[in-house]
């Protein structure tokens, strides 16, 4: 006889949506708590990492843009929070009372981005990385409630990653100190966003999340779909990225050999210093120069406003 978790992996794979925690095994779960933990918070920490940038906008009208986004941002935090919600998992614990290391979010966003330059090919590339990853979720996942929450969320994407591709188009046809700004800026980012898709699916042997079609495309999927945008489109405004189309025109392959080391303080990979994946996993779950400061940043409100509230 099957087991349950035999039974609801073949109805989801038939296509069947879950709608109620009543129709999950304690397996499914915790698979779909891991992912929605891992999209809710990759929201919610692009917030204080957009913002940190935004100060830097050009004009009060950019500025008023980037804080669109970051206001974005948090609306599709609370949404996966909120699902969390539906879990049994605490929404207080979730913002307030994790320790900085124990967000599960892209190792991206702990790197600073220091410039007006840097955030909007942060919306281009990371934008486009969510995109990607939450467009397959909209259409393969096998729970409805995040299903139908996504329709939302995709059509913000695409401001935001279309917000990052204008002003990338605007900055590099303003002249050549533009042009090499972006360039700078894309050189470190775009592998970075290569990472943001996890680990080789040669080196993954098993997934709970496609078993139980929380998602539908593997992680070496979707980094194809991802250089499938981003690639063309950087080409498109002339400039350099270490991917091209291989010899049968069937897919991306990029132009080093993955992994490699990368230096977090001078944002700068060291393209000939190659390294295993257990230690870009061990830098991925140590984090980057800003994870601490951006949870400080985010945890701090509770601790401020609470001796508002002491003698109520
Ligand atoms: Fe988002
Ligand atoms: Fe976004």
């Amino acid at each position: 006889m099957s087991s349950p978790d035999a039974i609801l992996r073949q109805k989801v794979q038939e296509g069947s949506l879950i709608e109620s925690v009543d129709e999950m095994t304690d397996e499914y779960k915790r698979e779909l708590r891991h992912i929605v933990t891992v999209s809710g918070d990759t929201e919610l920490l692009s917030a204080p990492a957009y913002y940190y940038a935004a100060r830097k906008a050009p004009s009060v009208n950019a500025m008023i843009s980037a804080m669109a986004i970051i206001q974005d941002e948090m609306g599709h935090a609370h949404i996966a929070y909120r699902i969390l919600e539906d879990l049994g998992v605490d929404r207080e614990w979730l913002m307030y009372d994790r320790e900085p290391h124990e967000f599960r979010y892209p190792y991206a966003f702990d790197i600073p981005l220091d410039s007006w330059v840097e955030l909007c090919v942060a919306n281009a590339l990371y934008d486009q990385a969510g995109y990607t990853l939450l467009g397959d979720v909209f259409n393969n996942t096998s729970y409805g409630p995040w299903k139908r929450a996504l329709v939302k969320v995709s059509k913000e994407e695409t401001f935001h990653l279309l917000h990052g591709q204008r002003w990338m188009k605007r900055i590099v046809e303003s002249g050549d100190h533009g042009r090499q700004l972006v360039q700078e800026a894309v050189d470190w980012m775009f592998p970075l966003t290569v990472e943001w898709f996890g680990l080789p699916d040669k080196l993954k042997t098993h997934s709970g999340q496609l078993d139980y079609k929380m998602k539908g495309l593997s992680n070496d999927e979707l980094r194809q779909v991802w250089m499938g945008e981003v690639v063309p489109f950087c080409e498109s405004l002339g400039l350099k990225v270490p991917a091209h189309r291989n010899a049968d025109d069937t897919a991306y392959e990029l132009e080093y050999h993955l992994p490699i080391q990368f230096d977090a303080i001078d944002k700068r990979w060291l393209w000939d210093e190659h390294i295993t994946w257990e230690q870009v996993v061990k830098r991925w779950k140590g984090r980057g120069p800003r994870n601490e400061a951006m949870i400080e940043e985010i945890q701090r409100s509770r601790g401020d406003f609470r001796w508002m509230f002491k003698d109520l």
